[in-house]
């Protein structure tokens, strides 16, 4: 296992000797001791992936394809260690690690398809004087700074497409969930990636960490995932220096069960839209709208299939939902519920914390919510659904929008014509239409209003690592 930081293609510990433990979610108990960063490790990442970048930004788009794609294999050869990894310290069931490993590594394949696809243009300028060439060079070196959900998934959809553009990049992941992030710069170092050109560097201090990389001159970009709040934070701060950034911040999913719905197949999409990764997505479907005529029987079988859920430690083959990430998260479902409860919702199934070691919460159906309950205007991240009735088309994508909110969105009716026409109202940057999953490498993910900036994978995601540049030439 690895536990020290990653900076200029050497495994090192912090410049002041710190080191954080990483707990396991499943027993509280501490897994690793991890080197935790300080100021002047991050100024020395910084300066490493500087002098890496600008060489790599000079290799042939073919050789840099090549490289992604041996990463790819890497870490599919490397599927079931990895999954071991996220299971031990994010908590979540094996299939899912397993799933996760194999999303995460398919952005290195993808981008290695879009390295050497990146486009320009060249056009005549309106006057006829002269022409307009237009190509995208790499932006420099990128400040990513990564969730603990996915330890793998939340990194290479970033990083993947950052160096097929030529950049340089300093990680910090999560502070819960380091070693896998640890282990897959060993596995970059091992398919070739340049020593210094991708950096892990740890902390215990996130704000610190952000602040001296922001400052760093050589960074000009900043790429986050996590909650709307510290992400407007770091807006902020990016703005002392005009970085550019992309965001993919918080959601507060509608799932919407139209009275034509096949509601076998909405159930299904229903847990998978919840339950994925234990409940801690940000896609999560987040409130479940259904149609008066069929809410009842809809929210009866979702709480059926939710009681057969299986919580337990990630690493047990009948743990279908794994615990959550930490005692905070826990005590989040428990006020959430009781806030539910006081407002007139009624317990389909779950409602409590088991008896048992680890932060677990059992998987909740609430029937009879009102759209004004907190739990409908909170992003809940964890296996709690509230089931809400709605009358009406208009009301219920009137409810679906009444939020600051619009990463995605679910519809679930057997009449395309109306599916496709609803979806299109919902200002949410993902919809999943008979779908309960909407992730892809290939397709561009990311949120509208407070959601979210820009795209990350499919082909707008190598665009955002790169500069536009217009040369006006004559000839
Ligand atoms: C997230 O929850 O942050 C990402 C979910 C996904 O990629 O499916």
């Amino acid at each position: 296992m690895q536990t020290q930081m990653l900076i200029g293609g050497d495994f090192t510990d912090a410049a002041d000797g710190s080191t954080m433990p990483v707990e396991d979610p499943a027993t509280g108990e501490t897994i690793a001791e991890v080197a935790a960063g300080g100021p002047a490790d991050v100024v020395t990442a910084v300066a490493r992936a500087h002098v890496a970048q600008s060489q790599w930004a000079a290799t042939a788009p073919r050789d840099r394809a090549e490289t992604l794609r041996r990463v790819w294999q890497l870490m599919t050869d490397a599927q079931e260690e990895l999954a071991d990894l996220i299971t031990a310290e994010n908590g979540k069931p094996l299939a899912d690690a397993r799933g996760e490993v194999a999303y995460a590594a398919e952005f290195f394949r993808w981008n290695a398809e879009e390295t050497v696809r990146l486009r320009g243009e060249l056009g005549v300028a309106p006057s006829g004087t002269n022409r307009i060439l237009v190509h995208h060079p790499p932006i420099g070196v990128v400040a990513m700074i990564t969730p603990w959900n996915f330890p793998a998934a939340m990194i290479t959809r970033k990083l993947a497409p950052a160096l097929g553009a030529g950049n340089g990049v300093v990680i910090k992941p999560p502070a819960q969930t380091p070693l896998t992030a640890l282990r897959i710069g060993e596995l970059l170092g091992d398919a070739g990636v340049p020593d210094g050109l991708v950096n892990v560097v740890p902390t215990a201090d996130s704000a610190g960490w952000f602040d001296t990389c922001v400052d760093q001159e050589p960074v000009r970009m900043v790429s986050f995932t996590g909650s709307t709040e510290v992400g407007r934070v770091l807006l902020r701060r990016a703005a002392d220096r005009v970085l550019k950034t992309v965001m993919e911040l918080g959601g507060n999913a509608p799932f919407i069960v139209f009275d034509d719905a096949d509601l076998d197949a909405a159930v299904e999409g229903a847990m998978l839209a919840k339950m994925r990764h234990s409940a801690e997505t940000c896609t999560a479907a987040n409130r479940f709208y259904a149609h008066r005529s069929v809410a009842t029987d809809f929210a009866e079988r979702f709480a059926a299939a939710m009681a057969e859920v299986q919580i337990g430690p990630g690493a047990d083959d009948a743990t279908t939902c794994g615990p959550l990430i930490d005692a905070e998260a826990v005590q989040r479902m428990v006020t959430l519920v009781e806030e539910a409860r006081d407002d007139g919702a009624r317990v389909l199934t779950g409602g409590g914390v088991p008896d048992r070691p680890g932060h677990f919460f059992n998987p909740t159906v609430l029937g009879e919510v009102g759209h004004a309950s907190s739990i409908a205007r909170t992003e809940i991240f964890g296996p709690v659904a509230p089931v809400i009735p709605f009358e009406d088309t208009d009301a219920v994508i009137e409810m679906a929008n009444d939020t600051e909110m619009g990463l995605t969105g679910y519809v679930y009716t057997e009449d395309l014509r109306r599916g496709l026409a609803v979806s299109e109202r919902i200002r949410a940057g993902m919809i999943g239409l008979n779908r309960g999953l909407v992730s892809d490498p290939a397709a561009p993910f990311g949120g509208m209003k407070q959601s979210g900036l820009g795209r990350e994978g499919s082909t707008d995601g190598i665009y955002e690592f790169c500069e536009t540049q217009y040369i006006a030439t004559s000839w």
